[in-house]
């Protein structure tokens, strides 16, 4: 069996891993919509249009048993289209609200994202349903994504640069101060070591991914061998690709040789005309 991988970048790599240990012996695609990183900053209905004009190729070409959108600025919007038109399994990636509300001892927790996913409905909806008496702090962070992005691709990134960006989880009121940040984009939990270290306090970190990947195995039970069983972990990207570390880091190879053209003209065009900047 394989399962498709998708995010706007490598921060899917933090769910693959949690899929690799939950499923040993399952083969992944992984899909990286780099041309237009980051989703955070696009509008939602060029975002909804990008990600299921990209799905409908990439799961044509790849065939998996199931599809995994790891991705929380994508999930936000785009689950509902993606199931509404295809049939297989669908794993999203959304706030991990509840288990901050369940790990809280002071009721104040922190969710950390994208400008995107801060702004949307669905995460204030989790809020309301799952965060009982606990008072979140919503966190959009403009440049934490990138700066992951930069730190794969052998960039230097600075411990002033990444603490900026998380600083304002950090709350102190009445005495009592934050102690759950939700990490709520899928880069986060790649540079978690770093951002521990710099934590003015410790805290909970939650990351969804060991769950994603548990969903994943559940909704995988009994899945028909695939059309590529047995090939290597491949990945794709429509735009830049990450160094070959990462990808020998994560057990992928580089998945240049399944696609004729992956290099867009120009984002917009592909968007406006309903393409994708995948050809399989
Ligand atoms: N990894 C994506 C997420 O989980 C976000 C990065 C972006 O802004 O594209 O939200």
């Amino acid at each position: 069996m394989r399962i498709l991988v998708f995010d706007s970048g490598v921060g899917g790599f933090s769910v693959a891993r949690e899929i690799g240990k939950a499923l040993p012996d399952a083969g992944m695609d992984y899909v990286a919509d780099l041309a237009v990183f980051p989703y955070g900053a696009l509008e939602p209905d060029v975002l909804i249009d990008r990600v299921v004009s990209l799905m409908d190729e990439a799961l044509s070409a790849l065939d998996p048993a199931a599809l995994v959108i790891a991705c929380n600025t994508a999930s936000t919007l785009v689950l509902p289209p993606l199931r509404a038109r295809f049939k297989l399994p669908i794993v999203g990636t959304v706030p991990a609200v509840k288990p901050a509300a369940e790990h809280s001892r002071s009721r104040m927790a922190s969710v950390l994202a994208t400008p995107g996913t801060v702004k949307r409905e669905y995460t204030h909806d989790l809020i309301e349903t799952f965060g009982g008496d606990c008072r979140f702090t919503l966190v959009g962070s403009q440049r934490l994504a990138g700066l992951v992005e930069r730190q794969f691709s052998g960039e230097q990134v600075t411990d002033a640069e990444l603490l900026a960006e998380i600083a304002p989880c950090f709350v102190e009121d009445g005495g009592k101060r934050t102690d759950a940040v939700v990490l709520a984009c899928t880069h986060y939990p790649l540079v978690l070591d770093r951002l521990k270290a710099l934590a003015p306090w410790p805290v909970e970190w939650i990351d969804p991914a060991p769950a994603i990947a548990r969903r994943v195995a559940t909704v995988t039970e009994g899945a028909e061998p695939s059309r590529d069983e047995g090939a290597p972990n491949r990945f794709y990207s429509t735009g830049r690709r990450p160094g070959r570390a990462m990808l020998d880091a994560f057990g992928f190879v580089d998945g240049e040789a399944f696609f004729r053209d992956d290099q867009p003209k120009s984002d917009a065009d592909g968007v406006k005309a309903g393409k994708t900047a995948l050809s399989i």
